[in-house]
């Protein structure tokens, strides 16, 4: 007769490996020394105005449509509304100066009031090509350059960096320093969410939206930010008379919503190279019957991956956390999208809001029925990768306390501050690095070979 106690652990063993269990993930071994996280004090030089009475200041770009041949400006004049002109041209016709007219905006908050917000889009721009763009009058005026995106095909290479959750600290500079710095160039940035942190001040004080917006130019002036929105921009505080949600994210940072048919500018999707990229809302309504739940049911479909091979979704809360900070926050969203995401094989899914760096295996929880008692994550080929970037450096500090032991589905998890870079090389090869700000800029602390889940959807922990 055979002995059960030997043949139950072989069975366990088996059971388990089916279910990818005893993959185990890695905890980084990497300790950050701990220091606390201070906002640079506002008279830092990063956040000094521009020279010039009224200059145009704050400046950012991001796409201005569906595909990528318009670029949205936006920048702020903080006496007068002065003109909503930009001046362009592009490098290979630099006689060839033409000009778009936007539209002004301001707002008050509280105790505040904002200057003259200005957003202009500049439209039938050529595909990978390089412009310059003016702004302000006179003596006044500014220049910069943003290089538009190739036109959209399956093996455009790309380079987009992935930030989030950045506010305006010391360590906040050195994860947009290192992400500038990094010699893989990246051309677009993924915002993860969680900009400046102005409302960790008190009665949100908006000044530390002008703050951060001057910080981040140095970035966001020369290359498209596409941005999902998180719950530092919500600004909600009826305590002090504020009840309109997002009201200062809004009026400052615009999306080409209207292209991809969403209703809200904080949804929407766009084209880049050879990515789709989908922006989700963790803080607006997505349960069933909702705008965003009925936009994304419809946009998933549409995404043509013989087009654009690649399909990424930027959402601030992670449907996958393995920290103890914001632990489940995700579930309601994971239960509602999940299916999708897999049934339409999202490559991968990068959140913010857990002030750390991870990374998932492939897994799915699809099958989850609470009255079941068997649901936990289980490899899934089709299955998104889900990496958190919640990392920027913001003034709350490092989320250091991790759930025990490392749940299976994660694959890779460390406390430190840093940024990614995802580099799109073709249909079926892109490459995921993460860059610690303790290290150097080029150092990868970890990285990913992605195989595309249409083009080669293969398991990325084999060779193929
Ligand atoms: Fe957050």
């Amino acid at each position: 007769m055979a002995d059960s106690s030997f043949i139950c652990p072989l069975l366990l063993a088996f059971l388990l490996s089916i279910a990818g269990l005893t993959h185990g993930g890695k905890t980084s071994s990497f300790v950050r020394k701990q220091r606390k996280s201070v906002c640079m004090p506002i008279n830092s030089d990063v956040f000094q105005e521009p020279p010039g009475f009224n200059s145009p200041q704050q400046v950012h770009i991001t796409q201005g449509n569906y595909d990528g041949n318009a670029v949205i400006v936006s920048w702020v004049t903080p006496k007068y509304p002065r003109s909503t002109r930009v001046h362009y041209w592009s490098e290979k016709n630099p006689s060839q100066k033409k000009h778009s007219h936007g539209i002004s905006t301001s707002y008050k908050y509280y105790n505040y009031t904002s200057g003259f917000i200005h957003h202009c889009t500049l439209k039938n721009l050529a595909f990978d090509t390089k412009y310059y763009y003016v702004l302000g009058v006179g003596h006044f005026r500014r220049t910069f350059s943003f290089t538009t995106p190739p036109k959209v095909g399956p093996d455009v290479p790309h380079t987009f960096g992935v930030m989030g959750d950045i506010g305006q600290t010391f360590d906040s500079n050195t994860t947009l320093t290192h992400y500038m710095a990094n010699p893989k160039n990246p051309q677009t940035l993924l915002f993860v969410g969680d900009l400046s942190y102005a409302d960790d001040h008190p009665f949100h004080d908006n000044v530390r939206w002008d703050t951060w917006g001057r910080f981040a130019e140095k970035s966001a002036a020369y290359q498209a930010w596409i941005c999902a929105p998180g719950n530092h921009e919500i600004d909600y505080a009826p305590e002090i008379g504020e009840t309109t949600a997002f009201k200062p994210f809004l009026h400052r940072y615009y999306s080409p919503y209207k292209d991809s048919q969403s209703p809200s500018p904080l949804w929407y999707s766009v084209r880049r190279a050879s990515a789709h990229i989908i922006v989700l809302s963790s803080y607006s309504a997505f349960a069933k019957y909702s705008p965003q739940h009925d936009w994304l049911k419809g946009e998933l479909p549409k995404v043509n991956r013989t087009e654009t091979p690649w399909l990424i979704v930027l959402v601030h809360s992670p449907l996958y956390n393995s920290y103890n900070y914001h632990y489940m926050e995700g579930e309601p969203m994971r239960v509602a999208f999940e299916p999708w995401f897999v049934e339409h094989k999202v490559d991968v899914v990068f959140s913010g809001h857990v002030h750390a760096y991870e990374r998932s295996e492939r897994i799915s929880n699809i099958d989850y029925n609470i009255t079941d008692g068997l649901s936990f994550p289980k490899r899934n080929p089709d299955a998104p990768v889900y990496i958190t970037m919640g990392d920027g450096g913001n003034i709350e500090g490092l989320a250091y306390s991790m759930t025990q032991p490392q749940p299976a589905y994660s694959a890779y998890r460390e406390a430190s501050f840093g940024h990614g870079i995802f580099d799109i090389k073709n249909r079926t090869h892109a490459y995921f690095s993460w860059h610690r700000n303790d290290d150097g800029y080029a150092v990868e602390a970890d990285s990913m070979w992605f195989y595309n889940r249409i083009y080669y959807p293969v398991d990325e922990n084999t060779d193929g």
